[in-house]
């Protein structure tokens, strides 16, 4: 198994802000997979959704996953769609360890539609964004570890993640 930490979960889940303060506590460096498409395809997500579509995107995250078997005691990022495929979660499994940063509808949604432009989110009534939410939670729950972050703080979000993760390193043989 790989030594990264690759954080998985829904849009709005907070993967990008718990990975930057969890790799800079643990002073690895931090990759997302969202920002090695864009520098990929020179072009940001919502133009690449709008240009190319969906399908497209689909592809180049497939493209991200082989290129993240180079990185080694990485914190990786995943977008919230990527490890929502057959196989993707045993074959994030085996680059370290997979958290899933899990929290209340709720709460992920309105931070989710809040902060930055999500093309999953245009145009799609809270309904349906519930049920991609549910249709994705079998996906996620095959993750090593999940934290709860509903009512706590980005620092205590992390406290706790370093916390498991020093348990299970700790517990392993
Ligand atoms: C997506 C989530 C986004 C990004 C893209 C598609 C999804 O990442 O990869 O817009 O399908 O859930 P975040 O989870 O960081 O918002």
């Amino acid at each position: 198994m790989g030594d990264n930490v690759i954080l998985v979960g829904f849009m709005g889940a907070g993967k990008s802000s718990v990975g930057r303060l969890l790799a800079r506590r643990l002073g690895r460096c931090f990759v997302e997979t969202d920002d090695m498409i864009t520098v990929q395809e020179g072009r940001s997500i919502p133009e690449i959704f709008a240009q190319r579509g969906e399908a497209h995107f689909r592809a180049l995250e497939e493209e991200a996953m082989r290129l993240l078997a180079l990185k080694s005691g990485d914190v990786i990022a995943t977008g919230g769609g990527l490890p929502c495929r057959d196989g993707r979660p045993q074959a994030l499994r085996a680059l370290g360890t997979v958290v899933w940063l899990r929290g209340d509808f709720d709460a992920v949604y309105e931070r989710a539609r809040r902060a930055g432009e999500r093309p999953m989110l245009a145009g799609r009534a809270r309904e349906e964004i519930e049920a991609l939410y549910h249709a994705r939670e079998p996906y996620y729950r095959q993750a090593d570890l999940a934290i709860d972050t509903t009512g706590i703080t980005l620092d205590q979000v992390v406290s706790k993640l370093l916390l498991a993760l020093h348990d299970r390193v700790s517990l392993s043989p």
